[in-house]
């Protein structure tokens, strides 16, 4: 009898009781989560709509049309184009301007007017000292038919991103002149 006590005493504790979930842990959990995601799911469309204009400056990257290819020739022709811009909430319109122009090998190009000095707009053939040249009125700068920077200014004009399409001439970004290394 005694060695059967002393056998008791010497086994291992019994395994402490799983922890239930009480029924009303349970429905607080269940309850909580189900809250929580309906919660998101109304309040992330909405902050979406307040953030997104941030995140998004509508207008860069993207091409509009400006010219019909027919119409372009060895002669540089301005030609103006609008261009809608989001930056955040505020909604405008930019009246834009480029060069446009075929070149010898008959690839067509258009050249960004803003003088590379301090930003005035450079006209073609207005200058009749120097005829067949951009010219600058504010400094006197002076470029060639791609844009390559003969005085004052610094650097060539800058130019359009193009896009032949269709019989259509779309232009796109500013970007730094890369027509003047043709001429070199
Ligand atoms: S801004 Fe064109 S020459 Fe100065």
């Amino acid at each position: 009898m005694s060695s059967h006590n002393e056998q008791q005493e010497t086994w291992p504790e019994q395994p402490p009781d799983r922890k239930e979930m009480s029924r009303r842990q349970f429905l607080t959990y269940t309850l909580g989560g189900a809250t929580a995601f309906m919660g998101a799911g109304a309040i992330l469309p909405m902050v979406r709509f307040a953030v997104d204009p941030i995140l998004h400056k509508k207008g860069a990257g993207e091409f509009i049309k400006v010219a019909e290819t027919s119409k372009i020739n060895d002669q540089p022709q301005e030609f103006t184009f609008e261009l809608k811009q989001q930056d955040g909430w505020y909604a405008s319109t930019a009246t834009l301007t480029a060069w446009i122009r075929k070149d010898e090998a008959g690839d067509i190009y258009a050249l960004s007017p803003t003088c590379k000095h301090l930003g005035c707009t450079v006209g073609w053939n207005n200058d009749k000292a120097y005829p067949d040249e951009y010219h600058c009125p504010c400094h006197g700068a002076r470029y060639t038919k791609l844009g390559k920077n003969l005085a004052v200014a610094p650097k060539p004009l800058d130019q359009y991103k193009i896009k032949i399409e269709n019989g259509w001439v779309y232009l796109g970004d500013v970007v730094p002149n890369t027509e003047v290394k043709k001429e070199a």
